[in-house]
């Protein structure tokens, strides 16, 4: 058998012993699956349900997810929110409709862009939440962009967003809901918020929502609900999920869907409202050592720190905590993102406290913004470009051009820039600052 190098790099990985403050919210303890684990791979056998039209275990583990969000039906998907963020765009964006869409969204809806053939009308994060983070929806923004298009399909908006911030879901819901336009919410990083004590977007008023399970709950990765308002549109969605989901959903994900909802029966609710205080105190002690944090409204259990302010950027505030046996999620210019979650050790967070503890404070250092919104001359729609005929080049090369893909750094995954636009000397400092030396673009 050949050498295999991915399994023997995550196997280095698994053996380095660092403390995971990044996704999957389980933290390789999971112990859903005893022994081989692959023998729970099977597929929609007779007796094991069918996830897109479902009658058994699938449908009343659907139920139970309903039940648990308070939602009129919810849906688990095997393909990540990117799925549920899909079919909730597929079920409301025609063919050349607009959808009034934050500019802070992840890839997978702007993407979704040039699957569908929609338009995004973009709303910019208002820059609240902190110097050189992207903010926050703010109300009025949407309300103007509602009056601007007025037939819009629907209101996009990401919330939490990477960094924990919340926007105000409440009010953008009950301005939406005044105008006639769907409200979706990429609520990606924010499945816990049921059970942490702060509001879920599907009872504020939200129509539809993406969550994705993986990252903040206990489920494999791929794991995600789509949840929806109105229970009556179940099946339409289901048919929206299967246009784009594979036709061998993996029972590996749907199983760990059905441990990590036994699991939040019975003790999900204690432990993410424990998990949120021990986190709140982590802020705290972050705070008064000196690091910045997100401001206003934010996620309880997600810690981000702004190392500029205790004099460090974010990598070298990276390479403290590796040095320290901690992992983080995301690693910018200025921030640094980590999740804690209820399946982290207390070894874990008695390392991130010490960490914390230790770091010497240096001179304030100016901070760098963690996104930058861009916008260049647009030339072709975003489907347009994305289905012409395409070259790669040298982003040195490439002024002039018109750029056929979104283009976006992962984590955390919000487009630098858009297919359909023209190529000029700031989007080409901005490609190669974010790392990016080859484009595609239209031929
Ligand atoms: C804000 C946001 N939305 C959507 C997604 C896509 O979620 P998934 O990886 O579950 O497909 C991500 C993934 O990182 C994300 O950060």
């Amino acid at each position: 058998m050949r050498s295999m190098s991915l399994l023997k790099r995550i196997e280095e990985i698994i053996s380095g012993g660092a403390s995971r403050f990044y996704v999957p919210g389980h933290k390789g303890r999971l112990g859903a699956f005893g022994g081989d684990f692959s023998k729970y791979d099977i597929t929609e056998i007779p007796g094991a349900d069918s996830l897109y039209s479902p009658s058994g275990a699938i449908a009343e583990l659907e139920g139970l997810v309903s039940q648990a969000y308070k939602s009129g039906a919810s849906l688990i998907s095997c393909g990540g929110s990117t799925l549920a963020v899909q079919a909730m765009l597929a079920h409301y964006a025609k063919p050349g409709s607009v959808v009034i869409m934050a500019r802070n969204a992840h890839i997978s809806a702007v993407n979704a862009a040039a699957l569908l053939g929609f338009e995004p009308f973009w709303v910019y994060p208002d820059g609240d939440a902190g110097e050189a983070l992207p903010g926050r929806i703010s109300p009025p923004a949407i309300e103007k962009a509602l009056e601007k298009n007025p037939g819009a399909a629907a209101v996009y908006i990401t919330s939490p967003d990477y960094f924990g911030v919340l926007s105000d879901v409440k009010a953008i819901a009950g301005i939406c809901g005044k105008h006639g336009a769907p409200l979706l919410i990429d609520n990606a990083h924010g499945a816990h918020l049921s059970f942490s004590g702060q509001a879920h977007p599907i009872r504020e008023g939200a129509d539809m929502c993406a969550d994705s399970a993986h990252k903040t709950l206990p489920a494999l990765t791929g794991a995600a609900f789509l949840h929806i308002r109105n229970g009556d549109l179940k099946s339409a969605m289901k048919s929206r999920m299967a246009l784009f989901g594979s036709t061998s959903p993996s029972y590996l994900v749907m199983g760990s869907i059905d441990y990590c909802m036994a699991w939040l029966a019975e003790n999900g609710g204690d432990d993410y409202i424990k998990l949120a205080g021990r986190v709140e105190r982590l802020a705290l002690m972050a705070k008064e050592k000196g690091f910045a944090l997100p401001e206003g409204l934010r996620d309880k259990t997600r810690l981000t720190l702004g190392a500029c302010a205790l004099g460090y950027s974010a990598p070298e505030l990276a390479g403290w905590l590796r040095e320290n046996k901690i992992e983080p999620e995301y690693v910018g210019n200025s921030y640094l993102v980590l999740v804690p979650g209820p399946f982290n050790a207390e070894r874990d967070f008695a390392r991130l406290e010490n960490a914390i503890d230790k770091i010497k404070p240096r001179k304030p250092a100016p901070f760098l913004r963690e996104m930058e919104f861009y916008s260049p001359k647009r030339i072709l729609s975003i489907r347009e470009a994305y289905f012409s005929e395409i070259e790669e080049i040298p982003v040195e090369k490439a002024a002039g051009r018109i750029l056929a893909e979104n283009v976006s750094a992962c984590p955390p995954g919000v487009p630098v820039a858009l297919g359909g636009d023209k190529i000029d000397g700031i989007l080409e400092k901005m490609l190669i600052s974010y790392g990016v030396l080859q484009v595609k673009v239209v031929k």
